[in-house]
Order: structure tokens, then C-alpha cells, then sequence
């Protein structure tokens, strides 16, 4: 079985980290965001992954070819020389698609979390007969997303409604798709969306049905949903395997550490906070709901509460950031600095307080 992830786009609204990587290569709970992905494919038995990239593609395969032998799964690259949108990748990647199996094929949006329900999928596809399935889940905001009217006792989706400016109800599109080879007729070879120009069509002919996503959903792809994402993962983590959380009297709720990471004496860290690869924590820290990425220093007594904090960054002593601060990779932050939701890119140095969100450039 096979599947293709949409790879593209260009990650603004994770800025400043996705100045040094690409939005799929940024960790999200110790592990970059793809690889969540894949490693849920390669479980339910896809053994060939296409990645559809119109961005930074060597990065992206220089990683990948690591994990291709790890994982025992073939990772290839469809590049784009200019973007596609959300459907034109799949007709570029049609010959990689297709085979003389005829089986339906998965097709993942990059920036979603979930407990991927993939095997369930299939059973829904299966069951319905249509030519293509999508996961649904319910927000409280759905006018950023794709909204999807369905058939309650079926399925089937009566209309797709890609960020609609006026309420036509509260279930959206999850970005996780399983289609038939017959999907790709549909689809022609130039800029497009999916979500605009495919599904509408197909939920029209009634051929498009929708499963209601068991478990947790999140788009990581904006600071603040990735922030209440790692709530949902570290959630749902302890449910499966909470022996992969830390424990301790300095812990509170659920914390995932790295097992390179350092922990001084007296620190209290939790709940939901991720501390990656390398990480020293230096005595009397105080750490929640907050991503710490590799090779990070926080010195002593510095205080960090809803925030990222970018690869090899310092953190000054009795420092205190907050409020959805988020730090680019290599960024150092001076003794005794506050931060109310800085915005800082790659490889400053703060000297002086940020009083109210803004961008550091
Ligand atoms: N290869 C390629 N080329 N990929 C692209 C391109 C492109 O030109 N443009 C976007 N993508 C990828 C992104 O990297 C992401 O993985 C996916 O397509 C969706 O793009 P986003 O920019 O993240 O879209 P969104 O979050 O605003 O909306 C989409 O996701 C929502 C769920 O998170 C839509 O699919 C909505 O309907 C959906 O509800
Ligand atoms: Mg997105």
C-alpha cells in the first residue's frame, strides 16, 4: 500500500523555527512531525511513502534516507518546481501512485496530529464502496478549516466547504485521506486544491464519505495550536504507554524528556512540556506547556510557561518567558530578561526585556 504526503507550503505561521527546517522536519514531542506520519503508515502495512516537496528538498531527503533503512520503508520524493496547491502534487506523483493493485492509496496533510486511525480507515473505505474517504473531527473554530456536511447515519459527505466565512457546522476536513486510483482522473496536472476544486466534485457525484476521527486532532502548524497539540499527544500517550513519560517528585502531569537530557536539583517541570536531545536544565528551573528542542540550556531559576524554545538556545538565569514566546534555533536570552510572547528569529541575543508580543528580528 502506498501513500503520499503533502510536503509543500512554506511554514510561515511557524516562524521563526521553520527558518531553519522545514515545517515537517520541526520536532513536535521529541520527534519531528513526519515522522509521526510515517511510522503510522509503516504500522498498518503502507511500504512506500511519497513525499510531494516544493521546498527545501534536500533537507528533507538527506533526513529521510536515515529513517528509510531504519524504519524499513521506501521514502521517495516527488518535487514540484512550482507549487502545486493541495491536488496538483497528486497528479505529478500519479505514476508513483498508481500500480496494477488497484488498492486506494493514503494521503496525509503534514502539520496534523492524531492517534492516526488508519487501520479503521481502511474498514470505513472498504465498507462504503465510494471512491474516496476523509477523516472528520469537531472544533469549536472551524472557519480555518475545510468543513464537511455529512450524512449522519452514512457518512456521506452532502458538502465541502474549504474555510467557510459564514457557519455550515462545526465538523472539518482532518487532513487524512484514503482515495482510489480513480481519484487521480479527476485531477489535472497544474495548481490546485484539493479542497476547492476536488472534493466538491466528488461529494456532489456522492461518491465522497467522511469517519468521524476517534482520539485527538490537532493542525500543530501555528504556535498556538502546537502548543495545545502536545497537550492533546502527551494526553493520549499516557493512555497508551506512560512508561514513556517521566516520573518524580520535580514532575508534574505529563512530561516527555529526552533520556540525553540533563535535570538539575529543584526543578519543577509540567505539566505537558517536551525536553529534547541534549538538554541541560540547570538547578531550580520552573518549566510548563512548553516544547524545549535540542541542545537548549536553561539556567538556573529561569521560569518558562507556554512557549518553544529553539534548538541550542540559552536561557538566561531568572529569566522568565511566557505567552507564546517562541524562539528561533541559536538564540540567547541575557540573565534576568522577561519575554511576553517575543517572536525571535535564528541567532539573536535578547539584552532587553519584550514587554508585549512582537517580532525580534
Ligand atoms: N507539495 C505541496 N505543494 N504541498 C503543499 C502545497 C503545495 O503547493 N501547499 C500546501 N501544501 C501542504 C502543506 O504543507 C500541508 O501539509 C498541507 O498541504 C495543507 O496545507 P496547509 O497550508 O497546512 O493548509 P491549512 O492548514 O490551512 O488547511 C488544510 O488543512 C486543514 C486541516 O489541518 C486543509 O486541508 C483544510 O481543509 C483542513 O481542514
Ligand atoms: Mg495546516
Amino acid at each position: 500500500m502506498k501513500a503520499l504526503i503533502l510536503v509543500g507550503g512554506f511554514g510561515t505561521r511557524l516562524r521563526p523555527l521553520t527558518l531553519s527546517v522545514p515545517k515537517p522536519l520541526v520536532e513536535f514531542a521529541n520527534k519531528p512531525m513526519i515522522l509521526h506520519q510515517i511510522e503510522a503508515l509503516k504500522a498498518i502495512g503502507v511500504n512506500e511513502v511519497v513525499l510531494a516537496i516544493n521546498y527545501q528538498p534536500e533537507v528533507m531527503l538527506n533526513f529521510l534516507k536515515e529513517f528509510e533503512a531504519k524504519l524499513g520503508i521506501k521514502i521517495t520524493c516527488s518535487q514540484e518546481t512550482e507549487p502545486l496547491g493541495t491536488a496538483g502534487p497528486l497528479a505529478l506523483a500519479r505514476d508513483k501512485l498508481i500500480d496494477d493493485s488497484g488498492e486506494p492509496f493514503f494521503v496525509l496533510n503534514s502539520d496534523v496530529i492524531s492517534e492516526y486511525p488508519l487501520k479503521e480507515m481502511i474498514e470505513f473505505h472498504k465498507s462504503h464502496g465510494g471512491e474516496a474517504s476523509i477523516m472528520v473531527t469537531k472544533v469549536d473554530e472551524p472557519s480555518k478549516y475545510g468543513v464537511v456536511v455529512t450524512d449522519e447515519s452514512t457518512g456521506k459527505v452532502e458538502k465541502f466547504v474549504e474555510k467557510p466565512k459564514l457557519f455550515v457546522g462545526n465538523k472539518i476536513n482532518a487532513g487524512i485521506y484514503l482515495l482510489n486510483p480513480s481519484v487521480l482522473d479527476r485531477i489535472e496536472l497544474r495548481p490546485t486544491s484539493i479542497e476547492k476544486e476536488v472534493f466538491p466534485k466528488i461529494a456532489a457525484e456522492k461518491q465522497l464519505y467522511a469517519m468521524v476521527l476517534p482520539g485527538f486532532w490537532m493542525d500543530i502548524g501555528q504556535p498556538r495550536d502546537y502548543i495545545t497539540g502536545l497537550r492533546l499527544y502527551l494526553d493520549s500517550l499516557r493512555k497508551r504507554s506512560s512508561s514513556r513519560l517521566a516520573t518524580g517528585p520535580h514532575i508534574v502531569g505529563n512530561v516527555l524528556v529526552d533520556e540525553s537530557a540533563k535535570i538539575g536539583e529543584g526543578c519543577l517541570i509540567g505539566p505537558d512540556v517536551a525536553i529534547g536531545p541534549g538538554c541541560v536544565v540547570e538547578s531550580g528551573v520552573r518549566l510548563s506547556r512548553c516544547t524545549v528542542m535540542r541542545g537548549v540550556r536553561i539556567k538556573k531559576h529561569a521560569c518558562i510557561s507556554g512557549s518553544i524554545i529553539g534548538w541550542h538556545s540559552t536561557v538566561g538565569q531568572w529569566a522568565r518567558v511566557e505567552n507564546m514566546t517562541i524562539l528561533g534555533e541559536d538564540v540567547h536570552v541575557c540573565d534576568e530578561i522577561y519575554s511576553n510572547g517575543g517572536v525571535v528569529l535564528p541567532h539573536k541575543e535578547i539584552k532587553s526585556s519584550i514587554l508585549k508580543p512582537e517580532i525580534v528580528m
